[in-house]
This record gives C-alpha cells, sequence and structure tokens, in this order.
C-alpha cells in the first residue's frame, strides 16, 4: 500500500539528527532507564528512523541481546545503517503494519516518536503483539503531551497535519483488542508514556 509518509520522511532523513538538542537526548536516556530493558533482551524499535534510540539500548541488551530498528523510510534505514555499525545492531526496511519476523521474536517493543504516523494502529498494534513474546512489554514514548504533539503536527501541515495519538479510551482499546494486558498511560506536558504487556 502506497503511504506518503514513506516520500516525507524520506526527504527529512538527512537533517533528522539534528532535530535533537542535547536535553532531549538527556530526557529520552533518562525515559530509557525507566523502561524494563535487560541484558539479554531482543528489542524492536518500530519506527526507528535514524537509530536515535539504539545506542541507549544496545548498551542495556548487551553482547547477549540485540536492537531490530524497522522503518518504511530507506533513506532513515540507510542513515540509521551508518550511524549505528554495531554487531547487536540490526536496522530493517519493513512496515510496521506487515513486520517481516516471525511470531515471538522479541522481548521488547517501543515505537518513540513514530506510532501516531502508523496509518492503520490497530493493525500496527496487532502486528506488535505477534513479533513480541508473552510477557514481553510495549512501551509508546513521546517527548510531549498527546495534545502538545497534535499542535506540533497541525503546525507542521501536510501529511502528517492529523497523525495523533488516539484518545486515552480508544487506545486501551487497541491494546485490549490485540491482547496486550496491562496498559498504563502517563499523558502531561513534556511526556507521553504507555506501556502494555503482551498476553498470548
Ligand atoms: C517522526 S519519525 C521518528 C523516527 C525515530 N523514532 C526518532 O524519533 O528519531 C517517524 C518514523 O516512523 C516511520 N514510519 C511511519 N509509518 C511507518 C510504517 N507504517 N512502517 C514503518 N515505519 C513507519 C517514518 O518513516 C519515520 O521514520
Amino acid at each position: 500500500m502506497h503511504d506518503p509518509h514513506q516520500a516525507f520522511f524520506d526527504l527529512l532523513a538527512a537533517e533528522w539528527d539534528l532535530m535533537f538538542t542535547a536535553e532531549d537526548l538527556e530526557l529520552l536516556s533518562h525515559i530509557v532507564d525507566q523502561l524494563d530493558v535487560q541484558p539479554g533482551h531482543d528489542v524492536v524499535d518500530l519506527g526507528c528512523g535514524t537509530g536515535i534510540l539504539f545506542d541507549m539500548m544496545r548498551r542495556k541488551v548487551g553482547s547477549d541481546g540485540s536492537v531490530t530498528g524497522v522503518d518504511f523510510s530507506l533513506q532513515m534505514v540507510l542513515k540509521a545503517h551508518r550511524n549505528f555499525p554495531f554487531s547487536n545492531v540490526t536496522v530493517v526496511d519493513g512496515d510496521v503494519l506487515a513486520l517481516p519476523f516471525c511470531d515471538d521474536s522479541f522481548d521488547l517493543g517501543v515505537a518513540f516518536a513514530a506510532f501516531p504516523h502508523f496509518s492503520d494502529k490497530q493493525l500496527a498494534v496487532d502486528e506488535v503483539h505477534r513479533v513480541l513474546k508473552d510477557g514481553a512489554k510495549f512501551y509508546i514514548i513521546h517527548l510531549t503531551s498527546s495534545k502538545e504533539l497534535s499542535a506540533i503536527h497541525h503546525r507542521i501541515g501536510g501529511v502528517v497535519a492529523n497523525d495523533e495519538i488516539p484518545p486515552e479510551d480508544g487506545l486501551i482499546r487497541i491494546f485490549h483488542n490485540s491482547k496486550f494486558t496491562d496498559v498504563t498511560i502517563a499523558d502531561h506536558p513534556g511526556l507521553y508514556l504507555a506501556t502494555a504487556i503482551t498476553a498470548k
């Protein structure tokens, strides 16, 4: 299926890393410290872009674990490859709506600053559930509240103008439809963090 986000993000890839300030990176690193990432974990990063999470995650999972990024913007994927040529990091050019991985492949999933852009959120969450192992956690993270994020996307306009995080009851329904449990959502200025646990 053609998704105009692909071309949109391809155009942004070359300059993408310049968007993050030192403060963003520090904040992100504090958030990642609070996630349940364990040595040996196989982590999947959905809509990974240029791999902003890779270094933080790969240090936590160590040489017995792995970080796999997936993104359908080839330019983002190529940049991520160049940025993080580490043996425990893999980047795949693929669609989150049809993940190119076997069932029960990963111990943890994360979507940082990406979930609102997935064109079919139920299908995306179904796919994440499929590739995660029983008991694995899935995190949706943003460095803004859902309201702040919608305003930013509206200001940018174009293909992202209406990209938003579903309202809390809608997201909980999506998670439950996919058989995730224990959904928690923190949504306040400067942070959005949704957590759900895979049940099989
Ligand atoms: C705002 S960027 C965030 C990238 C990265 N997580 C970061 O924070 O730097 C959103 C990313 O999601 C990717 N994306 C959107 N829909 C996707 C889909 N269906 N499958 C794979 N990637 C997708 C885009 O190509 C883009 O790189």
